[in-house]
This record gives structure tokens, sequence and C-alpha cells, in this order.
């Protein structure tokens, strides 16, 4: 029978049922080098306050640094019986070098040892992330670069309603993800907090030094409570909506890449690397990929209520329910993760096919509110103008005509405010290039975004 860490006081052995229902190290072993960077920082600490002897400190970094290695080259042995990350390298340390190994844990609790490790493990996902989101970012400058003069229409309720450049529409997802990156650096904020040195939840007797360690673990501060501080998963929960928020944009894109590659828009080809057959219709090539994004959603939606979930109406301080925090949140991390990287791949090699973008700009009158506007402009109210402009297209679709083949005979017949100008208005490049209001889809606009775009990329780059 494997002695238990905490045995001291039981009679009998823990029930092999409960030691498989507990254990969490089938998962949480993914947090080794958080944890051991931990416990150096901590007894580095101890050492500096004479807790411990400096030559015991030293004795324990280097069997701990050991052990490291031990892991990366799977030649640890992890333990059910162990419960979990911690107590499985506490163990291995008395093994190596006796039991002074023991001294680790002075001072110190699981239920703050695994917010250390959580907190390291967060703050260091969300460098990557960001900077895999820098990736896709630029990725949707490049092809709105590639893809600047291309016009399509702007749906609203899924009708088309304006002209728009393909350069703008992409840049509004640069926008998103922009606010995902910040949403995600502030959440570092409040997950860049010293736990350690919490104990148990009441902090502890041993003349610790705090600073030293947040100092050492690169942590921003220490945190002011240590009931909070052991009670706490709400930077769990804050990350996972930072996911879903970045998640929730990248499902809107792939529900526009999914329609536009039907037949019905044919408006993108996302290539044979990123597209699949079918294995009953020889003649499909469907959007897997785009698919798949869309609906790993859902698994990240299911992890932010798992979370939410699992902490409700928990008592303070430490219950042993929130061992259930992890792995919604590894999931989330590598489904994130996952979906950036395929997305950023998959944008860079997609065509867009600006000739159908531009056949679906005739045949539904998408320069109406520009003839609205232009009368407006020639100082008639802008309901009147609407109207007037409404009476247009009705001709229009009678005689069967675009607004654009429209004779200036025939438009002046509706109001004597239509002059030659007219022309140009109703065509949609000068629709598009009409909206020069800041933010506006005019080329003059999105040309002065994508420099924008480009110089807060190399900004963030260097950062
Ligand atoms: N495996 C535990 C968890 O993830 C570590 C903390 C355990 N603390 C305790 N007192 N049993 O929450």
């Amino acid at each position: 029978m494997a002695k238990k860490a905490w045995g001291g006081r039981f009679k009998k052995s823990t029930s092999k049922i409960a030691e498989k229902f507990s254990e969490s190290i089938s998962f949480d072993k993914r947090l080794y080098k958080e944890d051991i960077k931990g416990s150096i920082a901590h007894v580095t600490m101890l050492a500096d306050q004479k807790i411990i002897l400096k030559k015991e400190s030293n004795k324990i970094i280097k069997a701990l640094k050991e052990i490291e290695k031990e892991i990366e080259k799977e030649k640890f042995k992890f333990k059910e019986e162990y419960e979990d990350i911690h107590l499985n390298i506490e163990k291995r340390l008395i093994e190596k070098i006796g039991e002074i190994g023991g001294k680790i844990h002075t001072a110190r609790s699981r239920n703050d040892q695994v917010l250390v490790d959580t907190k390291l493990y967060i703050r260091s996902e969300i460098n990557e992330i960001i900077d895999l989101i820098n990736e896709l970012s630029k990725q949707f400058v490049n092809q709105a670069e590639m893809n600047l003069d291309t016009i399509l229409p702007l749906y609203t309720h899924m009708q088309r309603g304006q002209p728009v450049l393909l350069s703008h529409h992409l840049l509004a997802y640069y926008e998103m993800l922009k606010r995902d990156n910040e949403r995600f650096s502030d959440c570092l904020r409040r997950v860049n907090i010293n736990p350690l040195g919490c104990g148990a939840g009441s902090g502890t007797s041993f003349p610790i030094d705090r600073d030293k360690t947040t100092k050492l673990l690169g942590f921003k501060e220490a945190s002011k409570n240590s009931i909070d501080t052991v009670s706490d998963r709400d930077f769990i929960a804050e990350f996972i909506f930072c996911c879903s928020s970045l998640m929730m944009h990248l499902s809107r894109l792939a529900e526009e890449f999914v329609l536009w590659s039907s037949k019905e828009f044919d408006f993108i080809d996302l290539g044979d690397e990123f597209t699949t057959g079918s294995s009953i219709m020889p003649q499909k090539r469907n959007p897997d990929m785009a698919e798949l994004t869309r609906g790993k959603i859902a698994r990240v939606y299911g992890n932010l209520n798992s979370i939410l979930t699992l902490m409700k109406g928990l008592p303070l301080s430490y219950n042993r329910d929130m061992q259930e925090d992890k792995e919604p949140l590894f999931d989330t991390v590598d489904t994130v993760k996952g979906c950036l990287e395929l997305n950023t791949e998959m944008l860079k090699t997609a065509k867009f096919k600006a000739e159908n973008m531009e056949k679906a700009l005739s045949g539904g009158f998408i320069t109406a509110t520009d003839i609205a506007d232009y009368l407006a402009k020639k100082g008639m109210p802008f309901r009147n103008a609407h109207e007037v402009s409404g009476k247009i297209v009705a001709y229009a679709e009678k005689k069967n005509k675009e607004l654009e083949e429209l004779t200036l005979d025939e438009l002046q017949k509706f109001s004597d405010l239509i002059k030659k100008d007219v022309l140009d208005v109703i065509k949609v490049k000068g629709s598009v290039e009409s909206k020069i209001s800041y933010g506006g889809t005019s080329s003059k606009n999105v040309k002065k975004m994508i420099t924008l775009a480009k110089k807060e990329l190399s900004k963030q780059a260097k950062n």
C-alpha cells in the first residue's frame, strides 16, 4: 500500500474505487512545469528566510530539476494513488533525496499550490493565444490588401443591403480580434496575482516573504486575502469567457465561409487543403473545417457554463469540487488554439471570387439608399427622399431594369432635384467611394485602416 502524504491519522487505506474516482493526475500532470517552477521559488524563499537551510533548498532544487527532466523524457511514473501532480512530484522528491524532500511543503498547502500552477499555466497560455490571434489578424489584413477593390453586398437581415468593399468586411474581423486581444490582456492583470503563501486559507505562522516569491515567479503583486485567494476561481471563468468571445467571432467567420462556399453564394474557394469530399456524392466539396470551427464553440460555451456552475453557491474557502476546474480549462485552451491555427492557415490560402461577388450586386437595387441620400443632400427631407427612391425602385422593377440602367430622363420624372450627377451615385463603385465618413467603406478610408492595422500589429509583435 502506498503511504499517503496525509496518511497520519488514518487507520485504513483509501478504497481503490475512491482513489480512481478522485484522482486528477491523469489530467493535471499537464501542470508539471508550473508545479516545479512554483516549488523552486518557494524553497528558494524558505532558504532566504532561514526557514530551511540553504543546502537543503539546493538539494531540493537540484532534485526538482531532475524530476522535470524525467517527466520530459517520459521516464516518470505517475501514480493514481498519489492523487495529483503536487503529491506525485513530492513523493518522487522524497524517494530521491530522502525525508529532507518533505521540507518542500513547509509553509504551503496544496490549496495555494494548485493556484500557483493554474495561474502560471493560464498566464503562459494567454501569451500564446495573443500571439496566435495576431497571426490570424495578419491574414485578415493581408487578404484585405490583396482584395482591396473587390465589392460585395453588405447583408442586413441576410438581404442584400448596400455595396461595400470586401477589404472593409475582412477588416471587421480584424477589429473583433483586436477586442479579443485586449480582453485577454486585461484578464491577465487579474490572473497575474501571487497566491503562494496563503497556505490552506488562513496564511502561515512561518516568517515567509511573499514579495520574494512574487518577484521570482513574475507575478505583479501578492494577493491580499488568504481566504479569498484559495476560494477564487474567477480568473478561470474570466479566461474561458475571453475564449468564448473569441470563439463566437470565429464561429461567425466559419458561418460566412460555409455560406460563401455554397453554390448559392460561390464567393470563396477554400482550396483542397481545407475542404473534404463526400463518401457518397462524388461532386461534393465540403467546408468541414469551417463547420467544425462553428461546432467547437459548443465545447467552449459548455466549459464556461461548467466553471460558473461549479463555483455557484460554494462556501468559502477551498472545496474539493474545485478540482473539476481543470478539464474544462484544458479543453478550452486546446480547442481555442486549434481553431486559431486552423483558421489562420485556411484564410491564408482562401481565394475570394470577385466576379461572383460583383454578380450578387445586381438585381437587388443595391444603391437605392444612395438615391435617397442624393435627394436629401439637395434639400429634400430624408423621409420624402426615401419615398421617392422607393418609387424609382418599383419603376425599375416593373421595367425589369437595374437602377444603373435607368436613363436620366426616366429618373428625372421622379424629382426635378435629379440632375446628371445622379448617374455616378447609382453605380456601385460610386456608392462605395461616397462613404467617406470615418470608419466607412470608401477605399480611401479602408487603405488608411490597413496602414493603421499594420502599425498596430508590428507594435504588438515588438511587445
Ligand atoms: N488536486 C487538487 C485540486 O485540483 C489540489 C488541491 C487539493 N487540496 C486538498 N486539500 N485536497 O483542487
